[in-house]
Protein backbone atom coordinates (compact mmCIF):
# COMPACT_ATOMS: atom_id res chain seq x y z
CA UNK A 1 0.00 0.00 0.00
CA UNK A 2 1.25 3.60 -0.94
CA UNK A 3 0.44 5.43 2.81
CA UNK A 4 1.18 8.85 3.69
CA UNK A 5 3.03 9.36 6.50
CA UNK A 6 2.50 12.79 7.79
CA UNK A 7 5.36 13.52 10.99
CA UNK A 8 7.30 10.40 9.25
CA UNK A 9 10.94 12.04 10.39
CA UNK A 10 9.34 12.18 14.07
CA UNK A 11 10.04 9.55 16.86
CA UNK A 12 7.00 7.06 16.49
CA UNK A 13 6.78 8.18 12.51
CA UNK A 14 10.67 7.12 11.64
CA UNK A 15 10.05 4.17 13.63
CA UNK A 16 6.65 3.26 11.49
CA UNK A 17 8.30 4.57 8.26
CA UNK A 18 10.97 1.40 8.51
CA UNK A 19 8.24 -1.18 9.41
CA UNK A 20 5.98 -0.10 6.60
CA UNK A 21 9.29 -0.61 4.41
CA UNK A 22 10.09 -4.04 6.20
CA UNK A 23 6.72 -4.62 5.49
CA UNK A 24 6.45 -3.72 1.58
CA UNK A 25 4.24 -1.04 1.84
CA UNK A 26 5.39 2.24 -0.10
CA UNK A 27 5.53 5.07 2.59
CA UNK A 28 6.10 8.84 2.14
CA UNK A 29 6.45 11.30 4.30
CA UNK A 30 5.52 14.90 5.30
CA UNK A 31 7.19 16.83 7.72
CA UNK A 32 7.89 20.68 8.62
CA UNK A 33 10.76 19.39 10.63
CA UNK A 34 10.01 22.10 13.23
CA UNK A 35 10.66 18.97 15.66
CA UNK A 36 12.55 16.69 14.05
CA UNK A 37 15.28 16.05 11.59
CA UNK A 38 16.48 15.80 7.74
CA UNK A 39 19.22 13.06 8.88
CA UNK A 40 17.08 10.66 10.06
CA UNK A 41 15.50 10.47 6.47
CA UNK A 42 19.20 9.14 5.61
CA UNK A 43 19.06 7.15 8.70
CA UNK A 44 15.68 5.13 7.88
CA UNK A 45 17.37 4.33 3.70
CA UNK A 46 20.46 3.79 5.73
CA UNK A 47 18.28 0.80 7.65
CA UNK A 48 15.53 -0.18 4.88
CA UNK A 49 17.73 -0.02 1.86
CA UNK A 50 14.64 2.31 0.46
CA UNK A 51 14.32 6.00 0.63
CA UNK A 52 11.14 7.69 1.19
CA UNK A 53 10.01 10.53 -0.53
CA UNK A 54 9.54 13.54 1.57
CA UNK A 55 7.59 16.39 1.41
CA UNK A 56 8.42 19.42 3.40
CA UNK A 57 5.45 21.03 4.80
CA UNK A 58 3.13 22.20 7.01
CA UNK A 59 -0.01 19.36 7.48
CA UNK A 60 -2.39 22.94 8.70
CA UNK A 61 -1.31 24.45 4.85
CA UNK A 62 -4.23 23.13 2.72
CA UNK A 63 -2.71 23.72 -0.62
CA UNK A 64 -0.12 22.05 0.39
CA UNK A 65 -1.80 19.06 1.37
CA UNK A 66 -3.83 19.53 -1.72
CA UNK A 67 -0.75 19.84 -4.01
CA UNK A 68 0.77 16.48 -2.35
CA UNK A 69 -2.71 14.59 -2.80
CA UNK A 70 -2.83 16.16 -6.15
CA UNK A 71 0.53 14.16 -7.11
CA UNK A 72 0.06 11.34 -5.00
CA UNK A 73 -2.99 9.92 -6.78
CA UNK A 74 -3.24 6.55 -5.73
CA UNK A 75 -2.88 7.22 -1.84
CA UNK A 76 -4.49 4.14 0.14
CA UNK A 77 -4.59 5.60 3.63
CA UNK A 78 -2.77 7.91 5.83
CA UNK A 79 -0.65 8.06 9.47
CA UNK A 80 -1.64 11.25 10.76
CA UNK A 81 1.69 11.42 13.79
CA UNK A 82 1.63 15.56 13.55
CA UNK A 83 1.48 16.67 16.48
CA UNK A 84 2.59 18.97 19.38
CA UNK A 85 3.44 16.50 22.15
CA UNK A 86 5.08 18.75 25.03
CA UNK A 87 1.92 18.39 27.92
CA UNK A 88 3.48 21.53 29.58
CA UNK A 89 4.10 23.63 26.65
CA UNK A 90 0.69 23.54 25.95
CA UNK A 91 -0.47 24.53 28.86
CA UNK A 92 1.95 27.77 28.52
CA UNK A 93 0.86 28.09 24.66
CA UNK A 94 -2.73 26.54 24.37
CA UNK A 95 -3.36 28.36 21.18
CA UNK A 96 -0.33 26.35 18.91
CA UNK A 97 -1.30 23.43 20.49
CA UNK A 98 -5.03 23.60 19.51
CA UNK A 99 -3.99 25.36 16.11
CA UNK A 100 -1.37 22.73 14.81
CA UNK A 101 -3.13 19.47 16.31
CA UNK A 102 -6.61 20.28 15.55
CA UNK A 103 -6.49 22.17 12.09
CA UNK A 104 -3.74 19.69 10.68
CA UNK A 105 -6.87 16.89 11.19
CA UNK A 106 -9.50 19.23 9.75
CA UNK A 107 -7.15 19.96 6.75
CA UNK A 108 -6.35 16.18 6.01
CA UNK A 109 -9.93 15.09 6.32
CA UNK A 110 -11.00 17.64 3.76
CA UNK A 111 -8.18 16.63 1.32
CA UNK A 112 -8.85 12.68 2.11
CA UNK A 113 -12.42 13.42 1.07
CA UNK A 114 -11.36 15.67 -2.35
CA UNK A 115 -9.00 13.00 -3.18
CA UNK A 116 -11.05 9.47 -2.07
CA UNK A 117 -8.70 8.34 0.38
CA UNK A 118 -10.20 6.58 3.23
CA UNK A 119 -7.95 5.10 5.69
CA UNK A 120 -6.62 6.98 8.30
CA UNK A 121 -4.82 5.84 11.44
CA UNK A 122 -4.74 8.56 14.32
CA UNK A 123 -2.00 9.12 17.14
CA UNK A 124 -4.38 9.03 19.88
CA UNK A 125 -3.14 8.58 23.58
CA UNK A 126 -3.59 7.32 27.27
CA UNK A 127 -4.33 10.46 28.21
CA UNK A 128 -7.66 10.95 26.93
CA UNK A 129 -8.66 8.43 30.35
CA UNK A 130 -7.31 11.22 32.98
CA UNK A 131 -6.73 10.09 36.17
CA UNK A 132 -8.13 6.45 35.65
CA UNK A 133 -10.65 5.05 38.39
CA UNK A 134 -9.26 1.51 37.72
CA UNK A 135 -6.50 -0.54 36.02
CA UNK A 136 -5.91 -1.89 33.41
CA UNK A 137 -7.69 0.43 31.28
CA UNK A 138 -9.70 -1.18 28.67
CA UNK A 139 -11.15 0.90 25.00
CA UNK A 140 -14.62 0.87 27.14
CA UNK A 141 -13.10 2.76 30.17
CA UNK A 142 -14.34 6.57 30.22
CA UNK A 143 -12.50 9.17 28.86
CA UNK A 144 -11.85 11.88 31.21
CA UNK A 145 -11.59 15.65 30.96
CA UNK A 146 -7.91 17.01 30.17
CA UNK A 147 -6.28 18.46 32.36
CA UNK A 148 -3.84 19.94 29.98
CA UNK A 149 -4.64 21.45 26.25
CA UNK A 150 -2.27 18.65 24.94
CA UNK A 151 -4.26 16.21 26.06
CA UNK A 152 -7.36 18.08 25.14
CA UNK A 153 -6.16 18.66 21.24
CA UNK A 154 -6.52 14.37 21.84
CA UNK A 155 -10.20 13.90 23.13
CA UNK A 156 -11.00 16.54 20.46
CA UNK A 157 -9.75 15.02 17.58
CA UNK A 158 -11.47 11.69 18.46
CA UNK A 159 -14.14 13.02 18.55
CA UNK A 160 -13.94 14.88 15.14
CA UNK A 161 -12.97 12.16 13.27
CA UNK A 162 -16.09 9.68 14.89
CA UNK A 163 -18.82 12.65 14.05
CA UNK A 164 -17.11 12.32 11.06
CA UNK A 165 -18.22 8.80 10.33
CA UNK A 166 -21.50 9.19 11.74
CA UNK A 167 -21.67 12.19 9.42
CA UNK A 168 -21.42 8.65 7.09
CA UNK A 169 -18.59 10.35 5.07
CA UNK A 170 -16.22 8.19 3.48
CA UNK A 171 -13.83 7.29 5.76
CA UNK A 172 -12.37 4.54 7.53
CA UNK A 173 -10.82 5.62 10.84
CA UNK A 174 -8.92 4.17 13.72
CA UNK A 175 -7.67 6.22 16.47
CA UNK A 176 -4.26 4.29 18.27
CA UNK A 177 -4.75 5.17 22.36
CA UNK A 178 -0.64 4.95 22.61
CA UNK A 179 0.80 4.67 25.93
CA UNK A 180 4.56 5.09 26.88
CA UNK A 181 6.51 4.60 23.78
CA UNK A 182 10.20 4.46 24.64
CA UNK A 183 13.16 3.13 23.05
CA UNK A 184 14.76 3.07 19.92
CA UNK A 185 15.35 1.37 16.81
CA UNK A 186 17.30 -2.16 17.24
CA UNK A 187 20.05 -0.47 14.55
CA UNK A 188 20.35 2.54 17.00
CA UNK A 189 20.66 4.80 13.97
CA UNK A 190 17.08 6.55 14.52
CA UNK A 191 15.72 7.44 17.65
CA UNK A 192 14.20 9.65 20.22
CA UNK A 193 15.31 13.27 19.39
CA UNK A 194 13.69 15.71 22.43
CA UNK A 195 13.89 19.59 21.71
CA UNK A 196 16.05 21.11 24.83
CA UNK A 197 15.69 19.65 28.12
CA UNK A 198 13.42 16.56 28.17
CA UNK A 199 10.16 16.37 29.92
CA UNK A 200 9.50 12.60 28.89
CA UNK A 201 11.45 10.03 31.58
CA UNK A 202 12.97 8.38 29.47
CA UNK A 203 15.45 10.37 27.42
CA UNK A 204 15.50 12.39 30.81
CA UNK A 205 17.45 8.98 32.17
CA UNK A 206 19.49 8.48 29.00
CA UNK A 207 20.68 12.16 29.36
CA UNK A 208 21.83 12.21 32.84
CA UNK A 209 23.28 8.83 32.45
CA UNK A 210 25.50 10.70 29.64
CA UNK A 211 26.21 13.30 31.84
CA UNK A 212 24.36 15.63 29.69
CA UNK A 213 21.56 16.47 32.76
CA UNK A 214 23.42 16.30 36.24
CA UNK A 215 20.62 14.81 38.14
CA UNK A 216 17.39 12.91 37.17
CA UNK A 217 14.37 14.03 39.41
CA UNK A 218 12.02 11.34 40.29
CA UNK A 219 8.53 13.40 40.38
CA UNK A 220 7.45 12.27 43.65
CA UNK A 221 7.58 8.18 45.55
CA UNK A 222 4.65 8.80 48.24
CA UNK A 223 2.21 8.01 45.72
CA UNK A 224 -0.53 4.76 46.45
CA UNK A 225 1.69 2.13 44.84
CA UNK A 226 4.04 -1.23 45.91
CA UNK A 227 7.59 1.21 45.61
CA UNK A 228 5.74 4.63 45.79
CA UNK A 229 6.69 5.87 42.45
CA UNK A 230 3.58 6.76 39.73
CA UNK A 231 3.13 3.43 37.38
CA UNK A 232 3.20 3.55 33.43
CA UNK A 233 2.73 1.05 30.53
CA UNK A 234 6.15 1.77 28.71
CA UNK A 235 5.85 0.20 25.39
CA UNK A 236 9.02 -0.43 22.75
CA UNK A 237 8.59 2.19 20.03
CA UNK A 238 9.32 -0.64 17.07
CA UNK A 239 6.39 -2.24 18.89
CA UNK A 240 4.44 0.37 18.58
CA UNK A 241 5.11 1.03 14.81
CA UNK A 242 4.07 -2.48 14.01
CA UNK A 243 1.03 -1.82 15.52
CA UNK A 244 0.26 0.79 12.81
CA UNK A 245 1.03 -1.59 10.23
CA UNK A 246 -1.40 -4.12 11.65
CA UNK A 247 -4.14 -1.38 11.63
CA UNK A 248 -3.63 -0.16 8.39
CA UNK A 249 -3.99 -3.55 7.02
CA UNK A 250 -6.88 -3.76 9.24
CA UNK A 251 -8.33 -1.23 8.26
CA UNK A 252 -8.37 -1.91 4.31
CA UNK A 253 -10.49 -4.77 5.13
CA UNK A 254 -13.48 -2.76 6.79
CA UNK A 255 -16.30 -1.39 4.96
CA UNK A 256 -17.03 2.57 4.97
CA UNK A 257 -17.68 4.47 6.89
CA UNK A 258 -15.37 2.87 10.01
CA UNK A 259 -14.59 3.88 13.61
CA UNK A 260 -12.79 1.99 16.33
CA UNK A 261 -10.45 3.24 18.98
CA UNK A 262 -7.34 0.54 20.21
CA UNK A 263 -5.43 0.96 23.14
CA UNK A 264 -1.53 0.41 22.45
CA UNK A 265 0.80 -0.43 25.37
CA UNK A 266 2.07 -4.35 26.72
CA UNK A 267 -0.68 -4.65 29.24
CA UNK A 268 1.90 -4.26 32.31
CA UNK A 269 2.56 -1.55 34.21
CA UNK A 270 5.97 -0.56 35.32
CA UNK A 271 7.31 1.89 38.19
CA UNK A 272 9.03 5.17 37.37
CA UNK A 273 11.54 3.20 39.89
CA UNK A 274 11.50 -0.21 38.05
CA UNK A 275 12.53 1.48 34.98
CA UNK A 276 15.64 3.56 36.27
CA UNK A 277 16.61 0.04 38.11
CA UNK A 278 16.32 -1.60 34.48
CA UNK A 279 17.97 1.02 32.86
CA UNK A 280 21.21 0.55 35.09
CA UNK A 281 21.39 -3.08 35.73
CA UNK A 282 21.20 -4.01 32.05
CA UNK A 283 23.16 -1.36 30.84
CA UNK A 284 25.60 -1.67 34.16
CA UNK A 285 25.43 2.49 34.27
CA UNK A 286 24.39 4.69 37.30
CA UNK A 287 21.65 7.23 36.72
CA UNK A 288 22.11 9.75 39.74
CA UNK A 289 18.45 10.68 40.89
CA UNK A 290 16.73 12.67 43.39
CA UNK A 291 13.32 12.20 44.79
CA UNK A 292 11.19 15.71 44.28
CA UNK A 293 7.81 16.91 44.79
CA UNK A 294 4.85 15.28 42.42
CA UNK A 295 4.42 17.31 38.90
CA UNK A 296 0.95 18.88 38.87
CA UNK A 297 -1.05 16.50 36.30
CA UNK A 298 0.90 13.19 36.81
CA UNK A 299 -2.03 10.17 37.48
CA UNK A 300 -0.93 7.52 39.75
CA UNK A 301 -1.22 4.83 37.34
CA UNK A 302 -2.08 4.18 34.20
CA UNK A 303 -1.68 0.98 32.01
CA UNK A 304 -3.47 -1.11 29.01
CA UNK A 305 -5.30 -3.82 29.11
CA UNK A 306 -4.64 -5.12 25.23
CA UNK A 307 -7.16 -7.95 24.85
CA UNK A 308 -8.71 -5.77 21.96
CA UNK A 309 -5.69 -5.20 19.99
CA UNK A 310 -4.59 -8.43 20.19
CA UNK A 311 -7.79 -10.26 19.61
CA UNK A 312 -8.85 -8.07 16.69
CA UNK A 313 -5.65 -7.18 14.92
CA UNK A 314 -3.23 -10.17 16.01
CA UNK A 315 -0.68 -7.40 17.20
CA UNK A 316 0.86 -8.07 20.71
CA UNK A 317 3.85 -5.79 22.21
CA UNK A 318 7.13 -8.75 21.40
CA UNK A 319 10.16 -6.80 23.45
CA UNK A 320 10.37 -6.37 26.70
CA UNK A 321 11.28 -3.04 29.04
CA UNK A 322 14.91 -4.34 29.21
CA UNK A 323 15.24 -4.28 25.28
CA UNK A 324 13.93 -1.00 25.61
CA UNK A 325 16.09 0.61 27.91
CA UNK A 326 19.53 -1.22 25.98
CA UNK A 327 18.08 0.77 22.81
CA UNK A 328 17.60 3.66 24.50
CA UNK A 329 20.90 3.63 26.11
CA UNK A 330 22.48 2.91 22.95
CA UNK A 331 20.94 5.33 20.31
CA UNK A 332 21.96 7.56 23.34
CA UNK A 333 25.45 7.05 23.27
CA UNK A 334 25.28 7.74 19.38
CA UNK A 335 24.58 11.40 19.99
C1 LIG B 1 2.76 12.34 29.05
C2 LIG B 1 1.32 12.50 28.66
C3 LIG B 1 1.01 11.63 27.49
C4 LIG B 1 1.93 11.96 26.36
C5 LIG B 1 3.36 11.75 26.82
C6 LIG B 1 4.32 12.14 25.70
C7 LIG B 1 -0.42 12.99 30.30
C8 LIG B 1 -1.14 12.52 31.51
N1 LIG B 1 0.49 12.17 29.81
O1 LIG B 1 2.88 11.02 29.60
O2 LIG B 1 -0.29 11.82 27.06
O3 LIG B 1 1.65 11.16 25.26
O4 LIG B 1 3.60 12.56 27.96
O5 LIG B 1 4.65 13.48 25.70
O6 LIG B 1 -0.68 14.04 29.80
N2 LIG B 1 8.99 11.40 35.51
C9 LIG B 1 9.92 11.66 36.50
N3 LIG B 1 10.95 12.49 36.22
C10 LIG B 1 11.12 13.09 35.00
C11 LIG B 1 10.16 12.83 33.98
C12 LIG B 1 9.10 11.99 34.28
O7 LIG B 1 9.81 11.15 37.61
O8 LIG B 1 12.09 13.86 34.82
C13 LIG B 1 7.87 10.50 35.79
C14 LIG B 1 6.52 11.18 35.69
O9 LIG B 1 6.15 11.72 36.94
C15 LIG B 1 5.61 10.01 35.28
C16 LIG B 1 6.54 9.08 34.47
O10 LIG B 1 7.87 9.48 34.81
O11 LIG B 1 5.18 9.34 36.41
C17 LIG B 1 6.35 9.21 32.98
O12 LIG B 1 6.41 10.58 32.61
P1 LIG B 1 6.48 11.07 31.10
O13 LIG B 1 7.56 10.36 30.38
O14 LIG B 1 6.53 12.57 31.10
O15 LIG B 1 5.10 10.57 30.46
P2 LIG B 1 3.60 10.76 30.99
O16 LIG B 1 3.47 11.95 31.83
O17 LIG B 1 3.14 9.45 31.49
Amino acid sequence: MKILVNGGAGFIGSHTTVELFNAGHTPIIIDDFSNSQKWIIDRIEQITNKRPKVYEGNCTDINFMDDVFEKEKDLEGVIHFTAFKAVGESIEKPIPYYKNNINSLLVLIEVMQKYGVENIVFSSSATVYGDPDTNPLTEKSPRKQATNPYGNTKLIAEDILKDTVISRAKIKTIPLRYFNPIGAHESHLIGELPNGVPSNLVPYITQTAAGIRKELTIFGNDYDTPDGTCIRDFIHVVDLAKAHIATLEYLQNQTSPFFDVFNVGTGKGTSVMELINTFEKVNNTKVKYKIGPRRPGDVKACWADTKKVQNVMGWKAQKTISDAMKDAWEWQKTL
